[in-house]
């Protein structure tokens, strides 16, 4: 058997998946997928469809801040998605390589203090490895400064 190291090979495939739950999240789409599927022999659905839709509406992303924490192959692949979608997108990482620099969209604003991060943004991602540094960087600490959830 061959086993092979292959950064970046699937960074493609983790950015669509943050997007994805990203949007799960900012309109409650399992909700109201959830909703419908309880309504099948509604005769009224278009109705309850009106009256209903509004606990769903939820919001939209473009305008929402986004956090990356960890700036290499998949956190600067979720960082430009994310800027091109209309997101102000903050990153950060101490120690990015040139190459993830040079391949970062200017739209995205390098930050120097990640409590910046946990403070001023909606939602936020973390594209890091497990390192003795990294291990538990998500705690009460950081998880006090961030926002409440809408
Ligand atoms: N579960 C999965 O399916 C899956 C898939 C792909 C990657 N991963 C994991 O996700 C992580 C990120 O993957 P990648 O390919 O982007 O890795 P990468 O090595 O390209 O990037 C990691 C980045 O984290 C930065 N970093 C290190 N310590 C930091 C800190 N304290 N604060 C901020 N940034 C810091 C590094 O400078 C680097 O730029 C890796 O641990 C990888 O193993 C998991």
């Amino acid at each position: 058997m061959v086993v092979f190291n292959t950064p970046g090979a699937n960074a493609n495939g983790v950015k669509e998946l943050v997007l994805a739950g990203m949007l799960l999240g900012a309109r409650d789409i399992v909700g109201g997928i959830q909703w419908c599927k309880e309504r099948t022999d509604d005769p009224e659905i278009a109705k309850s469809v009106e009256k209903g839709k509004k606990a769903f509406a939820g919001h939209e992303i473009k305008g929402k801040k986004l956090g990356v924490i960890g700036l290499g192959a998949i956190g600067a692949e979720v960082a430009n998605a994310a800027a091109a979608l209309g997101m102000e997108v903050y990153g950060y990482d101490p120690f990015i390589s040139v190459n993830a620099a040079w391949n970062l969209s200017r739209d995205v604003e390098h930050i120097t203090s990640v409590d910046t991060i946990y403070k001023e943004c909606d939602y936020i991602t973390v594209h890091v490895p497990l390192l003795d540094s990294t291990r538990e960087m998500i705690n009460e600490k950081s998880l006090d400064m961030m926002k409440d959830a809408w």
